[in-house]
């Protein structure tokens, strides 16, 4: 080996020397990112975030909510179906004993939505808490502490209207007087007195809604999710109706309702939020809406901002 081929070795290993050296220090520096952000981490647990991360692993129901003050939290919550996302990052927060109304055009969203806080849906993004419990964990105890009106009524056609309200009453437990009591002022309350010794299969559609709303409230739940609970209903049994749901209000009751009847919602909730393509478009009391849309009802707020007007559902 000449001079020559020696010096083209040694430039050579040294390449490689400085290659494998390369390697090292990226290594290295890789390490020293990780460390960083460790730092950043550890540094963010110190003082007052340790004892708040410390409850949320003890208790799940405080992540959102640390005051307790709300009965529903929602966070960027999304749902898919294939191709279609029928919720796209919704968040919001529904104070205990708040009459809330969600809006918006079909296909909207709000029956998703809803579906989501009862547990009829998992959802594929986000989260969200009822009465303090995670949906995605804590689907029983929420089932215990809510009642749900779904958008498909759902009676048993082959009992009575009493039956079916007896039926559920037994399945939560209730004590037989306090059912019966209860029983008796929802169907005094709603004006199905007379139909309720009648087979559910000889209902109008409106009258099983009616029987579905007093089976939705039987067990007396905290909050209460009501999907379009007037549809089908004739005027004089919607206005009823209504009556019914503010009442439910007096009791502290949180309600979160769906309806395509924009007056009623106008007159009877305290805040409503209006959904269009699975987005929370507006939110607010009625009154702040029209002062914020420059409308003089809600219908109008509806209008100008979905460009549409609402429709009753089916
Ligand atoms: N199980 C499902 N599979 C596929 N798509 C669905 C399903 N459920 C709902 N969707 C779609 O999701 C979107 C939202 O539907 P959703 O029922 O939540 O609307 P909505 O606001 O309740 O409407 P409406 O006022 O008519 O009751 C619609 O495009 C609907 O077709
Ligand atoms: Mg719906």
């Amino acid at each position: 080996m000449d001079d020559e081929e020696k010096m083209e070795e040694l430039i050579d290993d040294l390449k490689k020397d400085i290659k494998t050296k390369d390697n090292e220090i990226v290594r290295h520096l890789d390490k020293i990112e990780a460390l960083e952000q460790e730092i950043m981490r550890l540094q963010n647990l110190i003082p007052g975030e340790a004892s708040k991360i410390k409850i949320k692993r003890e208790k799940p129901e405080d992540i959102f909510d640390p005051d307790g003050e709300s009965a529903i939290v929602v966070k960027d919550l999304v749902k898919k179906f294939d191709d279609v996302t029928a919720v796209n990052g919704i968040n919001l927060e529904i104070k205990k004993g708040e009459l809330f109304g969600l809006l918006g055009p079909n296909g909207a969203g709000k029956t998703t939505t809803i579906n989501m806080l009862v547990g009829l849906l998992n959802p594929t993004e986000g989260t969200a808490t009822v009465g303090g419990y995670d949906v995605k964990r804590d689907i029983n105890k929420i089932k215990e502490i809510i009642g749900v009106c779904p958008q498909e009524p759902s009676v048993f056609k082959f009992l009575k209207g009493r039956e079916n309200v007896e039926l559920f009453g037994n399945l939560f437990e209730m004590d037989k007087n306090v059912l019966k009591e209860r029983a008796d002022k929802f169907f005094k309350a709603s004006g199905l007195e007379e139909a309720s010794n009648r087979k559910a299969k000889g209902y109008s559609g409106g009258m099983v809604r009616q029987l579905n709303l007093i089976i939705a409230l039987i067990n007396d739940p905290q909050i209460v999710f009501l999907d379009e609970p007037t549809v089908g209903m004739d005027a004089r049994v919607r206005r009823k109706t209504w009556t019914f749901i503010g009442d439910l209000k007096q009791q502290d009751k949180t309600i979160v309702l769906t309806t395509h009847y924009i007056e009623e919602a106008e007159a009877l909730c305290d805040r409503v939020g209006i959904v269009d393509y699975g987005e929370l478009i507006a939110l607010g009391s009625p009154k702040e809406l029209m002062k914020k849309h420059d409308a003089k009802n809600l219908e109008e707020v509806f209008m100008k901002i979905t460009g549409r007007r609402i429709m009753e559902g089916v």
